[in-house]
């Protein structure tokens, strides 16, 4: 059911605007730190505004700075701006001009936002009793573009107080807002494993060590982590997405490469599993006499929303959408966010955006992805009002 709450009307007149600025970002997709074209993009807008802009960070971010009536607080928004290494299938008129690029994750309605912010605050300054500043972040989708970010003074001069950022979300319904406070997104990592064994010939086994049979048997043990050993009340993953193995029918193979993910939202549990992982394979490659070498890369920590700005963002979001329109949503979904939120207190949210009756609802990352573009609007909306309850409060 998509809500009835309409963006204020100085909003709503940017509504255009706001899909033209997506839609020319989605005919150009650009792979993390090679968003030149996004980059110039953006600055060009926020000049033009009179931001005080600062390009070239961490490559091709930006940030700036929109100072208001007073010397106030300074509160950050934040947009990541890449996309993926997908050809788009969408038969749209705004479809990827680029092949093999995609923006399949609604990074560009997130540039299209934070700039309907910027825009919107550039002509309200007057009611503006502090700093916002606008980060707009490259590489979210990898290797990261957060921590070059702030390693090159994203957040200083003038110091960010607190941070928000949304996620479009085809999760959710448009209309709907998810927010919980404290974990949100998971702490992901990559393993790869190698299983080592003897190989043979395949009708005489017992002169050899099957590294199908004993990768098998660690894949099946690895599914007991989750299952047996953690609380059924702490979200955890353990996924093989991968096993090569193997070269013909009749040769029993000599290795086996392995490779997934792990996710969870608690630090410890982060510390835990891989240890706990080496020990189930450990025990395995032993029994069979077979040796492994085991690669484990933790990648993005967990996303952890600060109570008062999660409680913030979720009174906005109940005033203007409405109680019932509001979702503790959370994901073990990875996202480097996480880092600004470990330097300031802030609140990572999803903004729905799925519209099942015209179609838009394929998950994030695929071909087909697109979301109903009225969450623009509604999402400059929720910037605005959060910004303004930041002041206020
Ligand atoms: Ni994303």
């Amino acid at each position: 059911m998509v809500n009835s709450a309409h963006p204020r009307p100085s909003i709503d007149a940017l509504q255009t605007e706001l899909v033209q600025w997506r839609r020319q970002i989605h005919r150009f997709p650009e792979l993390g730190f090679q968003e030149q074209v996004t980059s110039r993009f953006i600055a060009q807008k926020l000049k033009s505004w009179g931001l005080e802009v600062r390009t070239g960070v961490a490559k091709t971010g930006v940030v700036a700075t929109l100072r208001g009536n007073s010397d106030g607080p300074v509160f950050g928004i934040r947009a990541d701006m890449d996309a993926l290494p997908i050809l788009e299938r969408n038969a749209i008129d705004y479809a990827s001009e680029v092949s093999g690029v995609m923006h399949a994750c609604g990074h560009d309605g997130h540039v299209a936002i934070a700039l309907g912010a910027a825009r919107w605050w550039s002509e309200h300054r007057d009611q503006l009793p502090g700093t916002v500043k606008f980060l707009f972040q490259p590489a979210e989708e990898g290797p990261g573009g957060a921590i070059p970010m702030i390693a090159e003074g994203a957040l200083q001069d003038p110091d960010v107080e607190a941070i928000i950022g949304l996620h479009l979300w085809n999760t959710l319904p448009l209309g709907q807002i998810g927010v919980k406070a404290g974990p949100s997104m998971g702490d992901t990592a990559k393993f790869t494993l190698t299983v080592i064994g003897k190989g043979g010939h395949g009708a005489i086994p017992h002169q050899t060590i099957d590294a199908v049979v004993v990768g098998a048997q660690v894949v099946t043990a690895l599914q007991t982590i989750v299952s047996r050993n953690v609380s059924p009340f702490e979200p955890t993953v353990v996924t093989v997405g991968k096993f090569n193995s193997g070269s013909n029918f009749n040769i029993i193979a000599q290795t086996a490469q392995i490779e997934g993910t792990v996710r969870c939202f608690n630090l410890e549990m982060a510390e835990w599993l891989p240890k706990r992982m080496e020990q189930v394979i450990r025990g395995i490659c032993d029994a069979h006499g077979a040796t492994y070498e085991f690669d484990y890369k933790r990648h993005y920590p967990a996303v952890i929303n600060d109570p008062q700005i999660a409680a913030l963002v979720r009174f906005v979001a109940e005033d203007f959408l409405g109680q019932e329109q509001v979702q503790p949503e959370t994901t073990l979904g990875g996202e480097d966010m996480s880092y600004f939120l470990q330097k300031v207190p802030g609140c990572y949210f999803f903004l729905g955006s799925a519209n099942a009756e015209l179609g838009l609802d394929k998950p994030h990352h695929h071909p087909c992805f697109d979301f109903d573009e009225t969450a623009l609007g509604l999402g400059v909306e929720m910037f605005v009002r959060c910004t303004e309850r930041f002041f206020s409060a």
